[in-house]
């Protein structure tokens, strides 16, 4: 019987995740695991085990002892948080990874997530390919560009089944993103349900790549549950949703609340947007493994209000 570890299982993607594990193969077969427990009903019907990702002997324990087939190792401090303090950054995004893929040489399989950070000044900005040059700017970045190399390592050294994807900015509701550059589009989602305008700290012409939760639930699911010679890339996948800009977030939006406003105060996290793609080239992952997202810009505004008034 499949057994599924989520590690990081508190966080915006981690409660989405579990969800979206029980769905498929029930609420026993997932355990969720992170420093502290979520309050998220749904998720919380999983058993649930403390566990500090960076504690290696503890992460080795609750491996082996719980028996898990599949390790979803999410813990991350995400890009504008990690440039406050990057060593601790660099820190926690490598040693949660590392002590995972310790364990997984005994054959575990393992899904690590990766992100649009890894493109940094010199790669294309429009529909960005599959393999660039990576020259991150952020240290959360540089970690993803490291972990991925060090999953194909991994891969190629012990034959490790481990499977990773590149997330657009991941807009959900069922919990607050923390940290991240791509979290202003659901903090104005939130706004526009309050009816108070939204103080956007990016420029209204920057577009970044986007997705809807479900989109990159199923994604990683579809990834997971895919026979281990699809899988051609093991560092990671692009992945593509939609794409917008703060001004094009507002306009659609304003369809459904007409008074939602947006002013503009642009700051630091400016400068890290700027540096990632507009859109990615996400052929390779429908080529490989028959990705296909489902929500446009315009499907996904409509979920997450929809969802919020709910
Ligand atoms: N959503 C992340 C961030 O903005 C990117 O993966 O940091």
């Amino acid at each position: 019987m499949e057994k599924h570890l989520v590690i990081g299982a508190s966080g915006q993607l981690g409660i989405e995740l579990v969800i979206g594990l029980q769905e498929r193969y029930g609420i026993d077969a997932v355990v969720a695991s992170d420093i502290r427990k979520g309050n998220d009903e749904l998720a919380n019907r999983s058993e649930f085990t403390k566990l500090d990702a960076t504690d290696a002997e503890a992460v080795k324990k609750v491996i082996t002892e719980g028996g898990f087939t599949t390790v979803y190792q999410l813990v991350a401090m995400l890009s504008a948080k990690g440039e406050a303090d990057p060593v601790r950054a660099w820190d926690l995004n490598m040693k949660s990874l590392m002590n995972v893929l310790e364990c997984a040489k005994e054959g575990l399989k393992v899904f690590w997530p990766s992100s649009i950070a890894v493109f940094g000044p010199e790669a294309e900005k429009d529909e960005t390919p599959q393999d660039v040059f990576c020259d991150p700017t952020t240290i959360y970045g540089v970690s993803k560009v490291s972990g991925e190399l060090w999953c194909n390592y991994y891969f190629e050294k012990y034959g490790v089944d481990v499977r990773s994807l590149r997330y657009p900015g991941l807009i959900g509701y069922r919990s607050m993103p923390g940290g991240g550059t791509t979290d202003y589009a659901v903090d104005a989602f939130y706004k526009a349900i309050e009816g108070v305008d939204f103080e956007c700290y990016l420029k209204p012409n920057e577009s970044l790549p986007m997705m809807h939760m479900d989109d990159a639930i199923r994604a990683t699911l579809d990834l997971m549950a895919a026979p281990a010679d699809q899988i051609k890339h093991r560092t990671s996948y692009n992945l593509s949703g939609c794409s917008f800009s703060p001004e094009e977030l507002t306009l659609e939006i304003q369809k459904h609340c007409p008074n939602f406003n947006t002013t503009y105060n642009p700051d630091h996290r400016q400068n890290i947007a700027a540096s990632w793609p507009n859109s990615l080239d996400d052929t390779k992952a429908r080529e490989d493994w028959g990705w296909k997202p489902e929500y446009g810009t315009k499907e996904l505004v409509e979920a997450m209000l929809n969802a919020l008034r709910n």
